[in-house]
């Protein structure tokens, strides 16, 4: 019988064919933490050290997706559920193209990051909770918005007047407060370079 409609895994190429073509395995890797705890300088510096070992990635973090796809999205936690859930999205398209993802978002509750790793699949999600005392990314105030959130100039600033729900078990913890960005580095491609390689 003649029909227009053609299953979509008949014409595409399958991620295993990706993944070989790239010689190389794909999942998300998923930075949660407060505002200034590292998560993306930790992202950038871990893309770096991948890619001059010759695995392709793609950092996301709020500076190329709250400008673009998700640029008309704010922070309440409605936003921010939908900030996640494109991020999400996107993520498992890259996934889906053999590239290993690297996200950093404050993803604050427990529900959001598992709505990502529903979106994801659980076997494609590493989540790494980037842990820093608020004390110490307030202290730092990269951004100044720790300051504006104080004086009342930003309302609903994660960590100051909205939650942030730590991570009940991550694939990884990292503590910015204790180690260096090379050694938070160190330790988390020492654990994810074996779930890389093609068996
Ligand atoms: S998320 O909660 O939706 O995951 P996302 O990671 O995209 O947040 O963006 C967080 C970044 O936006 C912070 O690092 C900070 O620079 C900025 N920001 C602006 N307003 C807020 C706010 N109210 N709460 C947290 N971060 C904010």
């Amino acid at each position: 019988m003649e029909n227009n409609i053609h299953p979509i895994f008949d014409r595409l190429l399958q991620r295993s064919d990706k993944e070989k073509f790239l010689n190389q395995k794909s999942f998300v890797i998923w930075m949660t933490g407060l505002s200034g705890s590292g998560k993306s300088t930790i992202a950038q510096a871990l893309e770096n050290k991948l890619f001059s070992q010759g695995i392709f990635t793609q950092v996301l973090d709020g500076d190329n997706t709250r400008t673009g796809i998700c640029n008309n999205l704010g922070f309440t936690l409605e936003d921010r559920a939908e900030n996640i859930r494109r991020i999400a999205e996107v993520s498992r398209l890259f996934k889906d193209s053999g590239v290993l993802c690297i996200n950093s978002f404050v993803s604050p509750t427990v529900d959001i990051r598992k709505s990502a790793k529903e979106i994801i699949g659980k076997d494609d999600f590493l989540e790494i909770y980037i842990n820093a005392p608020i004390e110490l990314c307030e202290a730092r105030d990269v951004k100044g918005l720790y300051k504006k959130a104080r004086a009342g100039e930003i309302k609903g600033f994660t960590g100051i007047d909205s939650p942030f729900e730590a991570p009940k078990d991550p694939f990884l913890e990292i503590h910015t407060g204790e180690l260096s960005i090379e050694e938070a580095v160190e330790k988390i491609y020492k654990n994810i370079i074996p779930l890389i390689g093609l068996k």
